[in-house]
Parts: structure tokens; C-alpha cells; sequence
């Protein structure tokens, strides 16, 4: 799989996801020979810069974020494709300018009118961008080339917002033109859930309600919000992750098998399952909210969230979120699926722990099983990608007593193949074309669907002075709201 003769145009390249991502995701797909070999990349932004200037800040940003290594032949012919036209979104001049600039790279470089613009901006401005890509001539290809926007998250804040943007980029690009990268999608694991599910024998005949208790789908970052106040405050960990990359992950976890892997028959079975989701009743026992005083994470004292720059005292911004959602249909009926992420916590991990129905009967003395705990199948999604089953074992000696085992695969042991990042794939199926692993907006708009009345929820508790997410230290596994919500069920988070 090679990107044939393409280009792409950059706009925000000088935001923090660009330079680390974007940029060293286009030169490592070239350093693996999967770029063509004419591709051209177009900066775009209000900045007096010359190409060169913007050819150094991928190079620093290459240098200090690629995963390949830095081969001086490669990076030179990948330089040679690059361009700057300066300008703001308004500047109907520097339009014109970025219209004469693929003109000419199509003649330079040969990549044939195909090019996908990038909008790695706030998506305040998307409307504004494509517009003025449409009233320039730039929105459509001719003679059989192609043009594509790739846009990246937030898709809006809540429903109404999101149809508001879904509407102002299909009025420009047809739906199939519109890449949204969630890219979780992009990742190995991720994608690997599907391979299990669907090219085992062994694990969907018990994927239902019938043997799975409950689902726990956990997000944890040590990190917390860094130089990103202006961003994440207002937002919060429920719209900033859940509605998602926890969602998608939802649905691929629960979705049933698509008839092939074609991108329509995969979004209609993760539609079909996002528009089965349900919210318990009580909203205010089944989801809990919590924002980080200063605690110590990796041996360090680190600040609570109201310390950290740009964030008003006053803020009810969560930086942690557990909700409970129930998919309504007969695989799942009375199947909880818990959903937490948070910023500051214990730990970097993400993970799908399956957790199952305890035997039906136990044919042992009560205190043999004293020890044992429910089967659970653990989706590892990183950092330490694999699969852990956890089963009760007979502990070795004369007298029977069984306790929790560990069953592990893990990436490095059965593998040598390196997997590449997240970004690296997601763009190289923009410049194919291929649209499996981007979301939809009918997906887009359900997970705000779903998400929508806790939000409004939070946000009257917040009105009424009622309450306001729960301190929780830094370095923790976020509020005791969170344990008492599951407790409420009789269940506990695990400690990943
Ligand atoms: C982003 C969120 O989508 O994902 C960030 O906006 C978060 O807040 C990041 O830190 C985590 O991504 P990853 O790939 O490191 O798990």
C-alpha cells in the first residue's frame, strides 16, 4: 500500500498536534518508502515566513519527533516538495496564492491535482477554510484528480455544535471526501480488536450477556493538562476522550460482525451499536466527575488543576469522568459498560477488561475459592500492547485452593514487525483514500447523542452550586465517587 501522486496542504502548522505528529508522521511514511516519491507538503499560516523557514520547522520537529531514523537522502527529497504560502483565513489573496502553488507542484513534483488539506486548527474555523478553499477553485479536483479534508477533533462540543460542523464541511466536500481523525482508530490494538473478535473461534461464543458481567473500558493518563489550559478548559475529559476514542472503542468492542471489512459495512455495525446505547436513569449514582489537587506523580510533586497556568479557580472543568452506559439489544441486555478516563492518574495505561459471570457452581469447599475472582479477558491497548486472560488455578500443594492466574501475549514476544504510529496510518488512507478508520459524522453525532445529557446534567449541578467534580490527588486512581459508583453495583475498578 503506497500513496500514489499526492500532495498536502497544512493548515495550523504551528500548532503543538502538527509538529508532533503531523509533520514527523509524513516524513517517517516517506523514510518507509510510502509516500510517492514527487510529494509535496503546503504550510499554510499567518506567519512571514519563506519555504525554507517553514522547511526548518519540520526538520527541528522531525528531528526531536520522528520514530524512523533521520536518513539526510530522504529528507532531502521530501524537502524539495515543500512550500509556505503566509496568510490568514480571510486573506483571500494568499488563496489565490495557495491555488498557484499546487498549480505548480502539480507541474514540479507531478502530484497530478491530488491533494488533501489538513485542518489541524481549532474547528471554530473549519467553516471559514473550506469555504474559502471552494470560492478559490481548490474544493474539487478535475480530470479525474482528487481533493480531501482531513479535520481533527473536537468535532463540536455537544450535538447541535457538531451537526453545525458536519453541515458546514458537507457543504463543501461530500461526505466521502471528509476524513475525521479519532486516532485511536490509527492504532495497532485498536484495530487488533476486530482481528480478535472476528478471526477467533474461541471468544465470540461467549461475548454476550450470558457469560460477560460487565465491560470496563479505562483511559488513564499520568500526565495532566500541560500548556493546554486554553484548550482543555470548558472541554474536560468526558469531551475531550470519551465521546471519542472511548466510544469507538465501545463500539468495536460491542458491535456485531460486519459481513467484510469495506468501511460501509463497518459503520453501519458501529451506527448500528451506538444508536443502541442507553444511559441509566440515575445520573447522578451511574457517573462521577473529578478534577486533580496536587498529589506526586512519578516521584514528583506536581500542581492541582486550579494551580495550573491559565485555569481559573473557578473552574468545574473535570479532568476525570466515569460513566455507565447500557447497550439496549439482546446481545448485551443487562451488560453494564463502564467508561473512566483521567488526567494525573496512577498511570499511563489504556485497556478493555472484559469481565466475566462468575461458574455458576463451585463444587469446592467455600474457603478453596476464597482468592479466585471473575474470569477476565484484558485488551491491553497500551503501553504494554496484548491480551491478558485471567483465570482461577489450583495453587500448587495437598489441599485445594484455587487463585487468580495470569494467561499474557504481548506485541514484542510474537512479533518483530514494528508497528507504525497512529498518524502515520491514518494519512497514508487519506492519500489512498481509504476510509475505514475514520468516523463518520452519523457516529460523531450519536456519541454526542449519548453523551449529551450528562453533560447537561454536570452542567446543572454546576448551575444550581448543587456539586462540582470531587478532588482527587494527583497520582491516584482518581475520586472515591468514582469507586462508590461502582460499588453501588457490587463491582470494583480493576488496578490496571
Ligand atoms: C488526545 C487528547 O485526543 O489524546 C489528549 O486530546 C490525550 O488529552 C491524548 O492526552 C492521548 O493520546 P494517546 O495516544 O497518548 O493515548
Amino acid at each position: 500500500r503506497i500513496a500514489g501522486p499526492s500532495g498536502l496542504v497544512l493548515f495550523g502548522v504551528t500548532g503543538d498536534l502538527a509538529r508532533k505528529k503531523v509533520m514527523p508522521a509524513i516524513y517517517d511514511l516517506a523514510n518507509r518508502g510510502l509516500l510517492p516519491p514527487g510529494f509535496s507538503l503546503v504550510g499554510f499560516a499567518r506567519r512571514d515566513w519563506a519555504d525554507q523557514d517553514f522547511a526548518q520547522i519540520v526538520h527541528d520537529a522531525v528531528k526531536e519527533h520522528a520514530r524512523t531514523e533521520f536518513r539526510e537522502e530522504v529528507w532531502k527529497q521530501l524537502a524539495e516538495g515543500f512550500r509556505f504560502v503566509p496568510g490568514d483565513f480571510s486573506d483571500d489573496a494568499a488563496f489565490d496564492q495557495l491555488r498557484r502553488t499546487i498549480e505548480e507542484l502539480d507541474q514540479a513534483r507531478g502530484t497530478a491535482g491530488n491533494h488533501a488539506f489538513y485542518l489541524s486548527i481549532p474547528p471554530k474555523f473549519f467553516g471559514d477554510v473550506v469555504q474559502q478553499l471552494e470560492e478559490h477553485g481548490l474544493s474539487e479536483g478535475r480530470d479525474g484528480s482528487w481533493r480531501r479534508v482531513v479535520v481533527e477533533k473536537p468535532f463540536g462540543h455537544d450535538l447541535e455544535s457538531a451537526r453545525e460542523l458536519n453541515d458546514a464541511l458537507n457543504k463543501v466536500f461530500p461526505s466521502g471526501s471528509v476524513f475525521r481523525i479519532d486516532h485511536y482508530l490509527g492504532k495497532e490494538t485498536v484495530q487488533n480488536i476486530l482481528a480478535l473478535r472476528f478471526a477467533n473461534a474461541m471468544f465470540e461464543p461467549i461475548w454476550n450477556a450470558n457469560y460477560v458481567d460487565h465491560v470496563q473500558i479505562t483511559m488513564a493518563e499520568d500526565i495532566g493538562i500541560g500548556g493546554r489550559a486554553g484548550y482543555y478548559d470548558g472541554i474536560g475529559a468526558a469531551r475531550d476522550v470519551i465521546q471519542n476514542h472511548l466510544l469507538q472503542l465501545m463500539a468495536l468492542v460491542a458491535m456485531e460482525e460486519p459481513p467484510d471489512f469495506e468501511a460501509t459495512a463497518l459503520r453501519i455495525e458501529k451506527q448500528k451499536l451506538l444508536g443502541a446505547v442507553s444511559l441509566p436513569p440515575r445520573l447522578d449514582l451511574t457517573t462521577a466527575r473529578g478534577q486533580y489537587v496536587e498529589g506526586w506523580s512519578g516521584g514528583v510533586k506536581v500542581a492541582g488543576f486550579h494551580d495550573e497556568e491559565g485555569i481559573p479557580k473557578s473552574s468545574t472543568t473535570e479532568t476525570y469522568a466515569a460513566i455507565t452506559l447500557h447497550v439496549d439489544n439482546r446481545r448485551w441486555a443487562g451488560v453494564p459498560f463502564y467508561l473512566r478516563h483521567g488526567k494525573r492518574l496512577g498511570r499511563r495505561v489504556t485497556e478493555v477488561a472484559v469481565v466475566f459471570k462468575r461458574a455458576p457452581h463451585l463444587p469446592f469447599h467455600a474457603s478453596a475459592t476464597e482468592e479466585l475472582t471473575q474470569n477476565a479477558l484484558v485488551i491491553r491497548i497500551q503501553p504494554d500492547e496484548g491480551l491478558t486472560v485471567r483465570f482461577g488455578s489450583k495453587v500448587p500443594g495437598t489441599s485445594m485452593e484455587i487463585r487468580d492466574v495470569t494467561m499474557d501475549f504481548a506485541y514484542g514476544g510474537s512479533f518483530t514487525e514494528s508497528s507504525p504510529e497512529a498518524y502515520e496510518r491514518l494519512i497514508l488512507d487519506v492519500l489512498l483514500g481509504d476510509p475505514p478508520l475514520f468516523p463518520r459524522h452519523e457516529e460523531v453525532e450519536l456519541s454526542w447523542q449519548i453523551l449529551d445529557p450528562i453533560l447537561d446534567h454536570w452542567a446543572r449541578q454546576d448551575a444550581r452550586g448543587k456539586a462540582r467534580p470531587d478532588d482527587y490527588e494527583a497520582g491516584t486512581w482518581g475520586p472515591a465517587s468514582a469507586d462508590a459508583m461502582l460499588a453501588r453495583d457490587g463491582r470494583t475498578w480493576r488496578r490496571p
